[in-house]
């Protein structure tokens, strides 16, 4: 039976269309991708935050809540004595119609009671502190319509984390300011913060609340506040207790009227010694000039068409064209916009991550990088020489960092051995995409110490030699606290639950714990740092200088030869210590026992390792590449996609730690843990297994997801998920951990680059596709460094790989590579 739908994809608008709102779990969308940011789900629960979740959140947020997704901006409006949301809740009257259309970057959610419609766009503009709410209210009935208006916005007091423990302080430290339409929220600018927020609406109110109790009521619920109940503003001041900011807006429209009301949610910083305008009073100077931007619906508009344009640059810089629909809205819509929402957040604020309790992670940022380099290159750089400047003089790792301060976690620390690799990951991409070896010369500290600072080049040259330092007695790579996979713990051998998994190491002294997700890591990205050097060698004996990050040609051939030898002392050691017979091994533990292996009762065989060797090409010619990938197939593929390990463990293994906390078929024991698919199926391209490839990606494609099983999967069907249940799990199918994901960047690289073909590389464009045998032709057009190419693949024989010819602009080339030129281009493509 056909399960029951949510919504639909409108990819004219680029828009998802909720048209229940009990969807079944909140279906959420981000605002903001620079500084000032808001989730927002689809009955307009959420809250925003400058730059950092855990040290600027603006407004509060209940985690735990019941019902779920308690608190967000709420508008209420009492007509008579029916009060409703447009977005359904929080009072869950129900309404005559609903609608929520999750855009990019922005949230329209309608709703529609007796006659009156009101419509709230909500969008961060560019460039701008503030979230934007354009409510447009109709009176669609032949009556006059009086109607009582209420906003709500929570105050959070600022710090995420101390705003929901430390209430011995925060129910004395609250304080506000009114003026005229504007609510201000100034805790603790009399000290030591130079920052307030600010909510505001664009016509004179006539009354307002700032004190929680007064307006809600203190035994009442967000779905009855009193003063709305009774239609009746408080006109409360708070000290101390919970701040919030509520307007009382009375509105009449005449049949057929309609009315555009515009709030603003802001935060100002100010300069220390600009903070007060008097004694007491806040410096509300750069508040006012925000304000007026947004007074005005044209404002609004223009602001809200620029937004649009933006995203339409952003989205033209890679297009698909397959006639194939599925495909095409998420490689052209949602793939990259999801890309796009994990480079800015990391792995900190979603309905999973709360925002305070991880940073920006030393892995997970360099692999978000890869799906957004091509959109913001000047961003991605960015990145790149923050994310370096935590690394340790040892090519070590912290493995977080806090965006506000882009200073290394202490409390995690770092230990973390395949980290260093994932910076090479990250700049190579970088430079491939936009030519700039500039970056490598870039002068970055370690730990963000001033004076300690190296080349960027020095950077990654450390990062490789970490690996090479630290290898076991098999010469595969030590495994440090965990590799990728951080709930592999072997050296942590915990009986305390008060423990950290990730960072308790009771034993460590002596380890022999090995990975070869590591190892597989190393050769992939050893091989791209060779390929890099040799590049920098060409460059250097090219330009002016003769040297690039302060070495010459011949110092790169001989750091690329070093690193050949060590990439193939790597491969050697693979082959001869992880290869279990039918599949490559996970690693050895701390005893130097197999992990991953035949041998095993349990987790017998595992998809890192899988995915890393078959990229790496390790074996490739002994047919080591096909065996690992059909065990793969064989032992994890299921109908939702593959799982991690197989079997499940079933119980507690204290010399593996949390991978086996988790009960079967969730999280990293046995889970489908997307992230990881892509590697397996990059590995079959590079096997040249086009159909099996196209069958795992489509597993896992939201798209393809989103026909068969909204309800069983519950969680955003526009958008891939960390966890999707596995085989062995109480209800398969059922997804978890939505949009903060490194699948979001892997399933980009993999499509675009692997499937669809079109690598960036130094010299230009490489074309080189993995096709499905079903595919006979598609295009692409790709924007890169200054041209266009209009590239169409024609594969009239349905090969899975192989390229016969390429002509650009009628021109038959040498080889698979585009050269770079400005301008337009014609390509066309014969497998
Ligand atoms: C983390 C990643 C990690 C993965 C697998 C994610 O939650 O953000 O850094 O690689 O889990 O354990």
């Amino acid at each position: 039976m056909a399960e029951k739908k949510y919504g639909h994809f409108d990819d004219a608008n680029r828009e998802y269309v909720i048209t229940d709102p009990k969807t079944p779990w909140p279906w959420i969308n981000y605002l903001g991708n620079e500084d000032f940011f808001s989730l927002i789900s689809n009955t307009a629960g959420g809250y925003s935050f400058y730059k950092d979740a855990k040290f600027r959140r603006l407004t509060r947020y209940r985690y735990n809540g019941v019902p779920m997704d308690n608190g967000g901006r709420y508008f209420y409006i009492k007509d008579g004595d029916t009060v409703w949301n447009p977005g359904w809740k929080p009072c869950k009257t129900p309404l005559d119609s609903y609608e929520c259309r999750h855009g990019m970057n922005y949230t329209r959610i309608t709703g529609s009671k007796n006659g009156v419609e009101a419509s709230v766009l909500f969008f961060v503009p560019l460039h701008t502190w503030a979230e934007v709410q354009k409510m447009t209210l109709k009176n669609q009935t032949k009556e006059v319509k009086t109607l009582k208006v209420f906003s709500f916005a929570e105050w959070c007091l600022w710090n995420a984390a101390t705003d929901m423990e430390n209430f011995q302080r925060n129910f004395s430290t609250g304080e506000v300011e009114v003026e005229g339409s504007t609510l201000y929220h100034k805790t603790e600018y009399r000290e030591r913060r130079n920052h307030y927020a600010f909510y505001t609406v664009n016509t004179e109110i006539q009354g307002y609340d700032t004190d929680r109790e007064s307006f809600i009521g203190l035994y009442n619920e967000f779905a009855e506040p009193e003063a709305v109940m009774e239609g009746k503003p408080r006109n409360s001041f708070a000290h101390g207790w919970s701040p919030i900011a509520s307007h009382y807006i009375e509105v009449t429209l005449q049949p057929g009227e309609s009315r555009d009301l515009i709030f603003l949610l802001g935060y100002v910083e100010n300069e220390q010694d600009k903070k007060f305008s008097a004694k007491k009073v806040i410096n509300k100077e750069k508040a006012h000039q925000l304000i007026k931007k947004f007074d005005t619906t044209e404002k609004v508009d223009a602001a809200f068409a620029e937004l649009n344009q933006y995203w339409d640059n952003l989205l033209n810089i890679f297009t698909v064209k397959s006639g194939n629909d599925k495909l095409d809205r998420m490689v052209n819509i949602w793939n990259q916009y999801q890309c796009m929402i994990t480079f800015c957040m990391s792995r900190s604020a979603s309905f999973f991550e709360s925002g305070i309790g991880r940073g920006m992670g030393f892995r997970d940022s360099n692999q978000d990088l890869v799906g957004f380099v091509h959109q913001i290159p000047t961003r991605a750089r960015q990145r790149i020489i923050d994310i370096a400047s935590t690394q340790f003089p040892d090519g070590g790792c912290y493995h977080q960092y806090q965006p506000l301060t882009k200073r290394g976690n202490n409390d995690i620390g770092g230990g973390f051995n395949d980290d260093p690799c994932w910076l090479i990951f990250g700049t190579v991409a970088y430079i491939k995409e936009t030519g700039d070896f500039s970056i490598l010369s870039e002068q970055v500290p370690f730990d963000n110490q001033s004076g300690s600072e190296v080349s960027l080049f020095e950077h990654l040259k450390i990062s490789m030699n970490h690996i090479i330092n630290n290898l076991g007695p098999h010469k595969l790579p030590l495994i440090g606290r965990a590799d990728w996979n951080d709930c592999l713990n072997l050296n942590c051998f915990s009986w305390d639950p008060n423990e950290s998994f990730q960072t308790t190491e009771n034993k460590g002294e002596g380890s022999k714990a090995e990975s070869l997700m590591i190892a597989g890591l190393f050769v992939v990205t050893g091989k791209d740092y060779i390929a890099l050097c040799k590049q920098l060698a060409k460059e250097a004996s090219n330009c002016r200088e003769g040297e690039i990050a302060g070495l010459a040609e011949e110092d790169y051939l001989v750091e690329a030869d070093r690193m050949q030898q060590a990439v193939d002392a790597m491969s050697e050691a693979v082959k001869q210590y992880g290869w279990d017979g039918e599949w490559f091994l996970r690693a050895y533990d701390f005893f130097g026992n197999k992990i991953g292996s035949n041998e095993n009762e349990e987790g017998k065989i595992f998809i890192e390792s899988q995915g890393w060797c078959t990229m790496a090409g390790i074996g490739q010619e002994e047919g080591l590449c096909g065996k690992a990938l059909d065990s793969a197939k064989e032992r994890l593929e299921c109908e939702h996609g593959m799982v991690l390990n197989n079997p499940a463990y079933t119980t507690y293994h204290v010399e593996m730690g949390e991978i086996s906390s988790y009960p079967e078929g969730y999280k990293e024991n046995a889970g489908i843990f997307c992230h990881n698919n892509p590697w397996v199926i990059i590995g079959e391209t590079v096997a040249g297994r086009g159909n099996d490839a196209w069958n795992h990606y489509t597993k896992i494609l939201p798209s393809y997801v989103e026909e068969k099983y909204q309800t069983l999967h519950k969680v955003e069907p526009y958008v891939n998920c960390q966890m999707v249940a596995g085989k062995d799990a109480a209800k398969p199918g059922e997804g978890k951990n939505s949009w903060l994901t490194g699948t979001a960047a892997w399933m980009w690289y993999t499509v675009s680059e692997f499937i669809l073909g079109i690598k960036p590389d130094y010299e230009g464009l490489n074309i080189d596709p993995c096709l499905p045998s079903t595919a006979h032709e598609y295009e692409v057009t790709r924007k890169f460094r200054g041209g266009e190419y209009h590239i169409v693949v024609k594969n009239p024989e349905g090969r899975e790989k192989g390229v016969k010819q390429i002509t650009v602009d009628g021109k038959v080339i040498d080889g698979t590579i585009i050269p770079c030129s400005a301008g337009k281009h014609e390509v066309i493509v014969q497998m």
